[in-house]
């Protein structure tokens, strides 16, 4: 039986309480999700900055009327220290998701990704520790390994940020590795990969790769690759996301607590394999796809080339074994891509 199995036995019988910042938001929900359907009561904290209140209603359709009592849903803003607090109390483990993705984004707004992702983590560092959290896991990311070339990537060789959002996401770590050693507080960073999945928002201009694809594809609008389409990423499917948080929170093993993990599968898909794996998904339901073709154009500013991730470490602290390969997400999430974005017509 594997770790995650295991503990997906034992959770209904010990219930807890979670504290989900960036509830409303793609990984938060469905965190949110996967938790009361464990019978575990959970505290949700939001600000609608990036999330929406429509995949709250999502996940109340998808659990049970007593689940669903067992969340309570506060909307503020983790910059407000009040906010970080209220939410913390009586709270066994954080998860924190709360901060404005996307490397575009902090370079056209810097202070506005400064203030969520370093003074708002800051807060929730510091509420967590008061309210005496068991563990604070939080989400860190891939793009801490800035210009380092080396593939694939260890936790522990890092580059120089290539954005304002790779510098906010290394802070985190450090704060979070100060407060072990200064107040033995007990944290986990992970640091995803692409994530994708249900609930990620497929709108705007800041829009991940896979929603945005997806949805540009069943509307039979063009489908954009920034460079050549040989730039790679190691793809992560949303419930392996979800096991390696749930897994980190709960952890015993002696030496996993205060690191930092990589999360991903340790697959290399470049983006002309990922246009033909999505586009290959949806053609039976949609034969418009047949023969689709995607439109080149530039390199965008502060991409890596390529990201590959080392799993190693998450496997054997954590137990850490990823279910979902690239393929077999995009097959189960498809039906919400479907539902979802058909319902939404063109952009
Ligand atoms: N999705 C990925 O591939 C990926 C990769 C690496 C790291 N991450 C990190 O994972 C976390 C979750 O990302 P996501 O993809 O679910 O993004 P998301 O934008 O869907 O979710 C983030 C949530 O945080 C909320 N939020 C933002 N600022 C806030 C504030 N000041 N106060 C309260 N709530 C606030 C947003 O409203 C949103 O609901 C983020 O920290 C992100 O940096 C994501």
């Amino acid at each position: 039986m594997t770790a995650y199995a295991a503990l997906l036995e034992k959770l209904p019988a010990q219930p807890k309480t979670w504290l989900i910042t960036g509830v409303a938001g793609f990984i938060g929900c469905n965190l949110l999700e996967t938790l009361l359907k464990l019978e575990q009561t959970v505290v949700g904290l939001d600000n609608f900055a990036t999330g929406h209140r429509h995949n709250l209603h999502q996940i109340q359709k998808a659990v049970t009327p007593e689940q669903w009592a067992r969340f309570r849903f506060i909307e503020g803003d983790i910059r407000v220290q009040a906010d970080c607090r209220k939410a913390c109390a009586g709270v066994d483990y954080v998860l924190h998701q709360a901060a404005l993705g996307s490397v575009p984004r902090s370079l056209e707004d810097p202070i506005t990704t400064n203030g969520a992702n370093i003074d708002g983590f800051l807060n929730m560092l510091v509420a967590a520790r008061d309210a005496k959290v068991a563990r604070f896991v939080y989400a860190a990311s891939s793009s801490t390994y800035g210009d380092h070339p080396g593939l694939p990537k260890v936790e522990e060789v890092i580059g120089k940020p290539l954005s304002p959002y790779a510098v906010t996401k290394l802070v985190n770590e450090q704060y979070a590795e100060v407060f072990a050693r200064a107040y033995g507080f007990k944290t986990i960073g992970l640091r995803y990969f692409n994530i994708f999945g249900a609930h990620q928002d497929p709108e705007g201009a800041y829009a991940a790769v896979v929603p945005k694809w997806t949805a540009a594809m069943i509307h039979n609008e063009p489908v954009y690759i920034n460079g050549d389409g040989e730039t790679s990423r190691d793809f992560c499917y949303i419930a392996n996301t979800v096991q390696a948080n749930l897994l980190a929170a709960t952890a015993e093993h002696p030496d996993a607590a205060n690191q930092v993990y990589n999360v991903a599968v340790g697959d290399r898909t470049t983006l002309n394999d990922l246009f033909e794996a999505i586009r290959a998904t949806l053609e039976p339901r949609f034969p418009h796809l047949k023969g689709f073709k995607p439109i080149y154009r530039d390199f965008r500013a502060g991409d890596v080339r390529h990201s590959l991730a080392d799993i190693g470490k998450a496997r054997t602290l954590l137990g850490y074994a990823p279910s979902h390969r690239i393929r077999e997400g995009l097959v189960e999430a498809m039906d919400w891509y479907v539902n979802d974005l058909s319902g939404r017509g063109g952009r």
